[in-house]
């Protein structure tokens, strides 16, 4: 069993389980904490029921600010220590930045057919909103109820860049939907940890379209073979 929780700036005194993995890269102090100053709901941590440890992360964002064409949500970082692999909680942290960055009609949690309408949807059809005293004000010791949708940003896709030899990976991201947009060429080159192969080297950007993303304008089906450099993918 595991809590889910905002990840939390002292967290980086905790994960040393999850990023004593060659496939996991470990950044400077500022570059976590530039993250929770701007997007700290995209940021969450999974530990032990039992146990302050991090077992597991994901670290997310979405640029460019809306209404840019290329507005997505971006995962910067998602690992999970080997103890708590193949749980599932790899696809429970997609789901919450898909959620995020669609207009919450995808991801996690899936709305449920039992599940009552929303407070908006509730008054557009004509019926008040109401707590479960049975009045238009909630209980005050009622948890407050976010309105679906109200954190999501309704990007066009979500994106990442896991390397090209990171099969498990690729494969897992495959079977969640996503796929190559285009191979980066040199892309972890000068990393720490990366070797001199053209696989090690060269990362994929893999994307899956949000619900808004209608005519699948930011996917493609021959990404593999589309090579480009970095600074193209920058520019
Ligand atoms: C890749 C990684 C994130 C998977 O995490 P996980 O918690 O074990 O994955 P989950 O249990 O949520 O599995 C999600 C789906 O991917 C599949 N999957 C997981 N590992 C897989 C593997 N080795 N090969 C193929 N599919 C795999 C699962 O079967 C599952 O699909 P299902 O629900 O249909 O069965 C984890 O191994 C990890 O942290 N690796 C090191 C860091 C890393 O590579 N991060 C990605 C860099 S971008």
């Amino acid at each position: 069993m595991s809590i889910l929780r905002p990840f939390d700036a002292t967290d980086v005194l905790r994960f040393h389980s999850v990023n004593a993995d060659p496939w996991t890269a470990t950044y400077h102090n500022g570059y976590y904490a530039s993250y929770l100053a701007q997007w700290p709901d995209w940021c969450i941590a999974a530990q032990p029921a039992f146990g302050d440890s991090v077992g597991a992360y994901m670290i997310a964002k979405h640029e460019p600010p809306a209404p840019d064409p290329q507005h997505h949500g971006h995962l910067t970082a998602l690992s999970i220590s080997p103890a708590m692999r193949g749980l599932g909680l790899a696809r429970v942290f997609m789901a919450m930045l898909e959620r995020l960055s669609s207009d919450g009609s995808a991801g996690w949690p899936a709305p449920s057919p039992l599940s009552p309408p929303p407070p908006a949807a509730a008054a557009a059809e004509g019926a008040p909103a109401e707590g479960a005293n049975g009045n238009s004000t909630p209980d005050a010791d009622e948890p407050p109820q976010a309105p679906d949708g109200t954190d999501c940003v309704d990007a066009f896709f979500v994106d990442l860049f896991v390397r090209c030899n990171n099969h498990r990976a690729t494969e897992m991201y495959e079977k969640l939907g996503y796929s190559v947009f285009r191979r980066v060429v040199d892309y972890y080159t000068g990393m720490e940890g990366v070797g001199s192969s053209r696989d090690e080297l060269d990362g994929f950007d893999m994307r899956k379209s949000m619900p808004k993303d209608t005519a699948g304008r930011y996917v493609r089906a021959n990404g593999r073979d589309i090579l480009v450099s970095p600074d193209q993918v920058w520019a």
